[in-house]
């Protein structure tokens, strides 16, 4: 059966130079970083190496790079310690925030009574500005502003300067979860003065279990997970060498063809719009997919006119078809009630449509978007 993968704003294929990596970093380098000895000291240069390139992509320090799991636990540690060690008392955010913020925030509202607001959006999904300015003009009470840089289900970019900016005149700190923008957007927090930034290396080509959090040098953070001194003391337990040596490949490489890259992929995005557009009179391109400078060009959030009973079918259709893509997002399909994000900025007669995201790297081809449209023109002119 054909396959095709459309669903790399869940997770990505690896590289060939990544595997390779990890699988020269598992042969060789099995001491433990923490150990005093050859063994130990040879992973801690391996490890220190990848901190440091990784650091210098981003223009930071490498003591500015804490490794994770992944984006969740970066998240996690930034928004949990702000409250506990830096006297945070207010966020602003967005309700189209990844649940690795919002589940957090709610959970941090609950047990430290902090106080949350969301900032309005604009009818398409991106932060009214004003709104943003006016809830920062309040500094009574000690802030951190928590908004994505890509939202990964509907792909809205958000001007991460123009915030951090705005936060520096408003004394607020600043986090963003740029999980979904590391590797295909250049970020340089030289130039935006951002407080906190997350990552996770399964997102642009590296391996699943691996992450990394940004913390702006003197910070004030503590760790979340006790024990060893790891991570500068920020997080205990033994760092995954491999994973992290083969997410400094990963993201090496996306920097080095970044450009290259995104010119591909965006003609890719282009094509299946105007395919789309051209096969389903009435489609929608949900958030700000349709505008390329507003959004990211890794993802297509479309909203397809078929009735609501052909809606539940289409996606196992797809599956069925050998077509990977996500109803929503991947943590929450199957989840009731569907998409927090849909839910906050579609009308209630798109909401009873089928929307499905289609996400794309540079493995992906323009006949693999047409073998899609085939099969969705089959499914909703014939219904097969
Ligand atoms: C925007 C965003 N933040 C956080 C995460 C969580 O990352 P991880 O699964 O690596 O913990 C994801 C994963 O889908 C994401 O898309």
């Amino acid at each position: 059966m054909k396959k095709v993968y459309f669903d790399s704003a869940a997770t990505t294929q690896l590289r060939d130079e990544v595997i390779q990596r990890i699988t020269e970093v598992l042969k060789t380098e099995y001491g433990n970083p923490s150990s005093t000895h050859s063994y130990g000291r040879s992973s801690k240069s391996l490890l220190e190496n990848a901190r440091k390139e990784i650091a210098k992509l981003l223009n930071v320090s490498a003591s500015e790079i804490i490794f994770t799991s992944g984006g969740s636990e970066a998240d996690n540690l930034i928004l949990k310690s702000a409250v506990r060690d830096l006297g945070v008392t207010r966020f602003i955010s967005s309700r189209i925030e990844h649940h690795a913020v919002l589940h957090t925030l709610e959970w941090l509202q609950k047990e430290y009574k902090v106080q949350v607001d969301f900032v309005n959006l604009k009818k398409c999904g991106h932060v009214d500005f004003e709104h943003l300015e006016s809830l920062l003009a309040d500094t009574s009470k000690k802030t951190l502003v928590s908004l994505m840089h890509v939202n990964n289900e509907v792909g809205n970019l958000l001007d991460l300067e123009k915030v951090a900016l705005l936060c520096k005149e408003h004394k607020a700190l600043f986090h963003s979860d740029t999980v979904q923008s590391m590797g295909h957007f250049e970020l340089d927090f030289k130039v935006i003065p951002i407080d906190f930034a997350t990552a996770a290396a399964h997102k642009f080509h590296g391996p699943k279990g691996a992450g990394f959090a940004f913390i702006r040098k003197n910070s004030g953070l503590r760790a979340l997970i006790h024990g060893g001194e790891q991570e500068r003391g920020l997080r205990a337990g033994t760092e995954a060498v491999y994973a992290i040596a083969g997410m400094a490949e990963a993201l090496k490489i996306s920097y080095q063809n970044l450009e290259e890259e995104r010119k591909y992929i965006t003609e890719l995005k282009d094509y299946f719009m105007e395919q789309l557009s051209a096969n389903f009179p009435g489609v929608k391109f949900n958030g700000g997919c349709e505008d390329n400078e507003h959004s990211t060009y890794t993802l297509l959030n479309v909203c397809l006119p078929i009735s609501a009973e052909k809606a539940m079918l289409l996606l196992f259709q797809l599956d069925l078809k050998g077509i990977a893509c996500s109803k929503g997002s991947a943590c929450q399909s199957g989840a009731e009630g569907g998409s927090h994000v849909l839910n906050e900025i579609l009308s209630d007669e798109d909401l009873s449509k089928p929307s499905i995201r289609f996400s794309f790297s540079s493995f992906n081809t323009k006949k693999e978007v047409d073998y899609v449209v085939d099969v969705l023109r089959e499914f909703v002119t014939l219904g097969i």
